[in-house]
């Protein structure tokens, strides 16, 4: 059997993909250091699965901790999510973001390197676009950087194509994720932020749950249908799916590639909040504030370069995303039970 190393596989996007990747009979190996996470998602998605997984506590900046690992295991490929994703604290302790996300890559790297594994699935993200010119947003569009958090997006996405460069036994995925919603059907694993969340869903969900009176909507005098603004949200499985079709496509040494995972389509703040008034059959209190600085009008990506070389496209949508958000919500009020 494959074994693939996951990395930051207990957080929210890690867990959905651990699950589809155990399901489909790769064993899997995750390395967390829990600094946003619980092991309690790694034990429900060995639940949910039925396929044990092994789990490492350990910090990716941590060399000896790395070799230990891939001493101990063959792995064909990687699949790297661990890092840290605030923007607002990656604004306050750049350094921080700088070293554990860019570092922590480096590390890894070496480690793959010396193992002689050359296969990687990264978690790049939309935000290495900056405030995009146009929508939808292709891949060959203009890189740049709005925050210390996409700036580490960048610099390790331009490290792994220096790599690749290098040395073209590299086959590197980077994958650009829209904006993750949803949880998995069971309601079991899903998204767990630490205190007040900052994004849109998680915080929507916590107002329909009555734990945050209203939400506040950051502008509603853009130029988009409604006024509120718009992104490319999509179901956190469908993403996890996403990252199956890229460990396929390493097989083929595709090289460096970038892609765009998203559905493809813009909903607005407002429809968002329609959306989950239907799932949850209850008002979403809100009320239209000041924009937040920084916020682009409107986000929306052409994901058709990854049906065409991975032959993935979401399939979930907008009412999938909030009912199984809701439902993840309504199990788990409070999150993961804290160890
Ligand atoms: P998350 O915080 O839930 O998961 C990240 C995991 O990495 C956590 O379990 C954390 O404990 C672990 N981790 C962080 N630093 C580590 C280190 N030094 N050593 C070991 N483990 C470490 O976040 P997520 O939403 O699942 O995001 C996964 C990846 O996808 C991140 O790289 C993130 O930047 C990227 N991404 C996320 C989004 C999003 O909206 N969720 C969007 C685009 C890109
Ligand atoms: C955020 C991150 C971005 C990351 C992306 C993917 C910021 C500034 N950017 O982007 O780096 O790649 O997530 O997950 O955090 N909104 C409200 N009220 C709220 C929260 C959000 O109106 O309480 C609006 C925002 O203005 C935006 C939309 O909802 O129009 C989505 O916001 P959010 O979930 O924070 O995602 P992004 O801003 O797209």
């Amino acid at each position: 059997m494959r074994s693939v190393l996951v990395t930051g596989g207990a957080g929210y996007i890690g867990s959905h993909t651990c699950l589809e990747m155990a399901r489909s009979g790769i064993d899997v190996v995750v390395v967390d250091n829990l600094c946003n996470s619980r092991m309690e998602a790694v034990r429900r998605v060995e639940g949910i699965s039925g396929k044990g997984i092994t789990f490492y506590r350990a910090d990716i900046c941590d060399e000896a901790a790395m070799e230990r690992i891939f001493e101990r295991h063959e792995f064909s490929s990687v699949v790297h999510f661990a890092g840290l994703k605030a923007v607002g604290e990656s604004v306050a302790k750049p350094l921080e973001y700088f070293h554990n996300n860019i570092t922590g890559t480096v590390v890894l790297l070496r480690a793959m390197l010396r193992h002689e594994v050359r296969n990687m699935v990264f978690s790049s993200s939309a935000t290495v676009y900056g405030d995009p010119q146009t929508v939808p947003v292709r891949e060959d569009f203009p890189l740049s950087v709005v925050n210390p958090y996409g700036r580490t997006k960048l610099v390790i996405e331009d490290m792994m194509r220096d790599l690749h460069r290098s040395d073209d036994r590299w086959n590197i995925m980077l994958l650009r994720y829209f904006n993750p919603v949803g949880a998995h059907e069971s309601g079991q694993i899903g998204e767990d932020p630490e205190g007040v969340p900052c994004n849109l869903m998680p915080y929507i969900t916590k107002v329909a749950l009555g734990s945050l009176p209203e939400l506040k909507i950051f502008g509603g005098d853009y130029p988009t249908r409604d006024g509120t603004g718009v992104r490319d949200y999509i179901h956190v499985v469908d993403l996890a799916v996403g990252h199956l079709a890229a460990l396929r496509k390493l097989e083929e040494n595709p090289g460096c590639v970038a892609y765009n995972l998203g559905t493809g389509r813009g909903c607005s703040v407002l429809e968002m909040v329609n959306a989950m008034s239907r799932a949850c059959g209850r008002a979403i209190p809100y009320s239209i504030v000041d924009r937040r600085p920084g916020d682009a009008a409107e986000v929306w990506c052409d994901p058709s370069r990854a049906m065409m070389d991975l032959g993935w496209k979401a399939e979930r949508d907008l009412d999938a995303m909030c009912a199984d958000a809701w439902r993840w919500q309504q199990k788990n009020p409070d999150g993961y039970p804290k160890d």
